[in-house]
């Protein structure tokens, strides 16, 4: 059913795309997402010549202008999934035995992997591989937890470029840390002047705009763990500067509060802060005073935010900060579960995050099973079994939100991007099978919402057809 991917180089023809589309419409809020919820059983999307949305809708409605149109077919249609926190360097590191939770994991397993890619042959290398796995999984934007090392991230933008995806990342930066992360370690200059020229030269290289362009850059400090309150600060006055074209912030929050010697309270220890939230927020210093500029904001993911108090959260959503939810990251460091009815509530809007490498998995809507899993089992009246609307809304709309980018991609409105999927459930028998022959309800919408759950909880890899961005197939690299 695929056809095959045409250069980004070679001119687009108007294509119709007919399948069983779902999608969340318009800009809903996060606790309104079922009513928004779009779904065309025999459904046809139209993608003009500059792949954007033309017209969605049912086939039977086609507007008489592409009565001739070719038109591909496929089952299902699904926005194109976001991963709100994915780790580059990490790409092989999935699957490892860590030996414990966080902070022996990153000594053992992370800061090893990630040291590998300072060898120039070694990075190209991963860096294909990395954006073969995207495409396998569907993923047409990503914010990228960048390598340390520039060489990694030329090669990791490059191939990027030439596949038609979109990507947000930063080198991951790191001015302290422990004697198995010292080959990932700058001084302090060295640092900004490195994410700064990373800025220079990579930040909407594709358009000059950040609001139409595929690559855009962050600042990305692994997390306050890995730096001193002069990194944040120096941060914050390049962030200042940054802003306004739209550069990001990404790193990492109240992940793992393991009693004592966990992350959390290392953190705690060692900025004497009220919060975690602080150390990005420019109240680095002890009890919390304000010693710089806040890195908070539109463009700012954070990724678990598991163990967060009422007041991070708060101040998260004053902000515009995203959460990247990762939960198959959390049950494989054993980091505990961010609370889904609480988070919701403050108002956060919550993107979700492979994590790789401590989540195994890099299909987003596998992410969003787990996520459906970890928050039926918590406890009493935090426990929900998430609508399946809102499971594709995390994997889709709110992912762009978090990217700041909804406006250009996250649903098949018409205008958008085409960021999309083809899914054929032939492509694995299982799907199939659970598509097909599955139990449905009498009630025709309720059968509609079992079978979008069935759909994203099932799939699996080998049943995505085809990923396209921008109306161009995404083509992966040779290996
Ligand atoms: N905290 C600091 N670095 C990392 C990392 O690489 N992965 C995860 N999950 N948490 C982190
Ligand atoms: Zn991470």
């Amino acid at each position: 059913m695929s056809m095959k991917p045409t250069s980004p180089s070679v001119a687009l023809v108007t294509r119709v795309y007919r399948a069983h589309v779902f999608h969340i419409a318009g800009a809903p809020a996060q606790d309104d997402v079922a009513s928004h919820l779009v779904s065309l059983p025999d459904g046809a999307l139209v993608v003009d010549a500059d792949g954007r949305v033309a017209w969605v809708g049912p086939y039977a409605s086609l507007p008489e202008d592409y009565a001739t149109t070719p038109v591909t077919r496929a089952d299902y249609l699904l926005p194109g999934f976001v991963d709100g926190h994915i780790h580059y360097p990490q790409s092989y590191a999935t699957a490892a035995h860590g030996g414990g939770q966080l902070l022996e994991w990153l000594d053992h397993c992370i800061f090893p992997t990630e040291g590998q890619f300072a060898d120039p042959e070694f990075a190209h290398r991963a860096a294909r591989y990395f954006t073969r796995r995207r495409i396998a999984a569907g993923t047409t934007a990503a914010m990228v937890f960048g390598s340390a090392f520039p060489v990694a991230q030329d090669a990791l933008y490059e191939e990027t470029l030439k596949a038609g995806l979109r990507i947000v990342s930063g080198r991951g930066v790191q001015t302290v840390g422990p004697a198995a992360a010292s080959s990932l370690l700058t001084g302090e200059k060295e640092a900004i002047d490195l994410v700064a020229d990373e800025i220079d030269r990579w930040h909407a290289v594709d358009t000059g705009d950040p609001r139409t362009a595929r690559v855009q850059v962050g600042i990305v400090p692994r997390f306050s763990l890995s730096v001193t309150r002069e990194t944040l600060a120096a941060m914050g006055e390049l962030y200042d500067e940054a802003r306004g074209k739209g550069v990001y912030f990404h790193s990492h929050l109240n992940e793992n509060n393991r009693k004592g010697d966990g992350e959390i309270a290392a953190v705690l220890g060692a900025y004497g802060t009220e919060t975690y939230l602080d150390t990005y927020d420019g109240r680095f210093l002890e009890g919390s005073k304000v010693g710089g500029r806040t890195l908070l904001g539109r463009r700012s993911t954070l990724a678990h935010a598991v163990h967060c108090q009422p007041s991070e959260l708060a101040r998260m959503a004053e902000t515009g900060t995203s959460i990247a939810h990762c939960p198959t990251s959390q049950l494989f460091l054993g980091s505990g579960t961010m609370p889904w009815r609480a988070t919701v509530a403050a108002g956060v809007n919550i993107g979700l995050g492979s994590d790789i490498g401590a989540g195994d998995e890099w299909l987003i809507s596998r992410v969003a099973g787990d996520a459906y899993k970890v928050h039926i089992s918590e406890e009493g009246d935090a426990g929900t079994a998430l609508h399946p609307a809102e499971l594709l809304f995390a994997a889709t709309l709110a992912g762009a939100r978090a990217l700041d980018m909804e406006h250009a991609f996250g649903n098949l409105d018409a205008g958008k991007d085409a960021d999309f999927l083809l899914i054929d459930k032939n492509l694995w028998e299982p799907l199939e099978g659970m598509l097909t022959t599955g139990i449905r309800s009498d009630d025709e919408d309720q059968a509609t919402l079992e079978e979008l759950f069935t759909l994203l909880v099932g799939l699996r890899q080998p049943a995505i057809a085809a990923v396209y961005v921008q109306g161009r197939e995404a083509i992966a690299p040779p290996l």
